[in-house]
């Protein structure tokens, strides 16, 4: 496991399969002005650094209409993230956590997700604002976000105790 990354007091990890089920095109990459983890924005809201989506050209056509959306969904692999954690201590939190109640990218399946405001497009490239990830985060698939079914006001996470949203 990464050194950045060692189990720390609390933490839970899984000794990883030897082989997966499933295979994946990274058809991208993220370009961020962050290459530390440190640097990177804790909060997608109110960041407004502008990133870049940059397509595989290959898959250039597949951005046709897209313009139309002003905000997309991103998916993208942390591909610097240890996948066996199971339960985790993050440095804020009051106490260890699983690791499927948490928005860490140390995941057995190490998928972000973002919502982007898409700014502009040239070729087989996007502008976007709310991104998060480090410099050359591998990119998995980009959808249009849907504020009349993506969106749920109403929804809590509890954190220490008392629901935030
Ligand atoms: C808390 S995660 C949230 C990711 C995504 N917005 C989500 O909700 O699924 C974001 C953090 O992951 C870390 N990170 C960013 N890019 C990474 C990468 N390529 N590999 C591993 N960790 C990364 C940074 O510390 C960043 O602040």
């Amino acid at each position: 496991m990464d050194e950045e990354f060692g189990l720390r007091p609390g933490e839970e990890a899984l000794a990883l399969p030897d082989r997966y089920d499933a295979g994946l095109h990274f058809i991208g990459r993220l370009r961020t002005p962050w290459t530390r983890r440190a640097d990177c924005p804790k909060n997608n809201l109110g960041n407004e650094a502008v990133c870049t989506v940059a397509l595989d050209p290959a898959y250039a056509p597949a951005l046709r209409n897209v313009e139309g959306a002003s905000h997309l969904v991103l998916l993208y692999w942390m591909d610097r993230a240890p996948r066996g954690l199971l339960v985790q201590q993050p440095r804020h939190a009051d106490g260890p956590r699983g690791t499927f109640s948490l928005r860490s990218p140390a995941r057995p399946n190490p998928i972000a997700l973002a919502v982007v405001e898409l700014l502009g497009r040239s070729d087989d490239t996007l502008a976007v604002r709310g991104l998060d990830c480090l410099d050359g985060t591998p990119l998995l698939d980009i959808k249009p976000y849907f504020a009349s079914t993506d969106s749920r006001p109403q929804a809590i996470v509890e954190r220490a105790g008392k629901p935030a949203r």
